[in-house]
């Protein structure tokens, strides 16, 4: 198999992980800047105040993307660099860096894919009630249309919500991201049903208010359930424990079917229907047409997946992992065919051109004697898992595939103490060294893949 010719290489980053200058030029704050500020939340209450600099720093980081042969860049806006407040008052000076880095991107041949919202909700909207505020719709929406209104004449590539499943499920779920909550159940769902309401508002607007026509997507997470053998019954039991609920209601964000089918089907799933119904909020028919307003694109990020084989009863049932399982650096499996049967199965129900936009891992980077910094695990992890994206492309319309990340970064509640990069950054001078993996990743882009194995 090969991939498409115009298949994108790319990789990602996201604003507060990323950019600094957290209150400079008029920046307003996030959930993000206010939690970690007060302390106790994050490792060694690190804060993305500073991260890497790149709001000064984009044009050398830029060159850097261009050094490894990017196609494309997947970044996000910070919400509150534009908009302060959340809604009203426009930040020109927001505006212009944002335009600046789409420039200095086009401008070096590499496309720009932007994301609206990885996470950072304008602190001055959370006290409005966040995702909680059904006006949240409309919020999401104006800042949308004002970022088609600015950009869409470069950018074509957008994608709306990054990750629902985190933000509801570890910000006011399980409590371990900004704004750090452990709300009541019923809420969670409100929050869950404005998000993908305002998932689809944005979605108007960027038709509405683009300037030509865009290429618009979700990108939400999974972890692929991938069949013990490839025989056709753990095949199956595979594909149903896929788009199955988890049982545990604390944990009922971590699923695939409650976020993407009503945005690509139009319905929320029957089994979830009666499960969730006690905490429900009221859904009408309007809104599930808002939240399936057509997209052009569906993605996923796809880090690793579980094991599943059909059990003696007939039912899907979770594989043990051996003792002394691989795993990256933060403790996460490595399991490479989660990228052949994540996109496949994820293909087979939806149908609509699809894209990783996240895929890859946290390594122990160092620089050594030499002064370079040698990670022979992430190139080992990329080969693996891209031969069997290669194999994904005989029977998926893939379109992209998004490295995480393009710099090691302000890894939420692990603050600077998990390295995903494929350039090292070295946070008391912010000097970059392209690790390794970065020149390995540059042979794969030249030949689009032909140095890689097929799975
Ligand atoms: C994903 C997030 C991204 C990064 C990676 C490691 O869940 O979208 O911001 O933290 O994990």
């Amino acid at each position: 198999m090969s991939f498409a010719k115009d298949f994108m290489w790319g990789a990602a980053a996201s604003a507060y992980q990323v950019e600094g200058a957290w209150s400079e030029d008029g920046r307003g704050p996030s959930i993000w800047d206010i939690c970690c500020q007060e302390g106790g939340h994050v490792y060694e209450n690190h804060t993305g105040d500073v991260a890497c600099d790149h709001y000064h720093r984009f044009r050398e980081d830029v060159e850097l993307m261009k050094e490894i042969g990017l196609n494309a860049y997947r970044f996000s806006i910070s919400w509150s660099r534009l908009l302060p407040e959340g809604t009203g008052n426009v930040n020109e000076a927001g505006v212009r860096f944002y335009n600046d880095l789409i420039n200095a991107l086009l401008d070096n041949g590499i496309e720009p894919y932007v994301t609206l919202f990885h996470w950072d909700l304008p602190y001055a909207l959370y006290q409005r009630g966040g995702w909680m505020n059904p006006e949240i719709v409309e919020w999401f929406g104006a800042y949308t249309k004002l970022v088609a209104e600015r950009f869409s004449d470069r950018v074509t590539h957008f994608f709306t919500l990054n990750e629902p499943q985190c933000f509801i499920g570890l910000g006011f779920l399980s409590g371990t991201h900004a704004p750090w909550l452990c709300s009541p159940l019923r809420d969670t769902f409100a929050m869950a049903h404005n998000a993908l309401k305002a998932h689809g508002r944005a979605v108007q607007m960027l038709r509405t208010y683009g300037k030509r026509p865009l290429e618009i997507g979700y990108a939400p997470t999974c972890s692929a359930a991938c069949p013990e053998k490839e025989t056709p019954e753990d095949i199956e039991a595979a594909r149903r424990m896929m788009f199955s609920l988890p049982e545990d209601l604390r944990n009922w964000t971590w699923n695939v079917a409650w976020w993407s089918d009503p945005v690509l089907l139009g319905r929320y799933p029957e089994e979830g229907l009666e499960r969730f119904a006690p905490y429900l909020p009221k859904i009408t028919d309007e809104d599930m047409r808002q939240i399936a307003e057509p997209v052009d694109v569906y993605a996923q990020n796809i880090y690793n997946g579980k094991c599943v084989r059909m059990g003696a009863d007939g039912k899907p049932e979770l594989v043990k992992r051996y003792i002394g399982f691989p795993r990256t650096a933060n403790g996460w499996p490595i399991t490479p065919e989660s990228l052949y049967w994540g996109p496949k199965f994820l293909y087979e129900r939806y149908r609509k051109p699809f894209y990783i936009t996240e895929n890859g891992l946290s390594c122990h980077d160092t620089v050594s004697l030499d002064g370079r910094v040698h990670d022979p695990n992430r190139i080992d992890f990329l080969a693996r898992y891209l031969s069997q994206l290669k194999r994904a492309a005989g029977e998926v319309d893939l379109r992209g595939y998004f490295q995480w990340s393009l710099m090691d970064n302000f890894e939420w509640e692990k603050g600077y103490s998990e390295r995903f990069g494929l350039i090292f950054l070295d946070y008391r001078t912010q000097k970059r060294i392209l690790k390794d993996s970065a020149s390995w990743y540059r042979e794969v882009i030249r030949s689009n893949g032909e140095t890689l194995r097929e799975a």
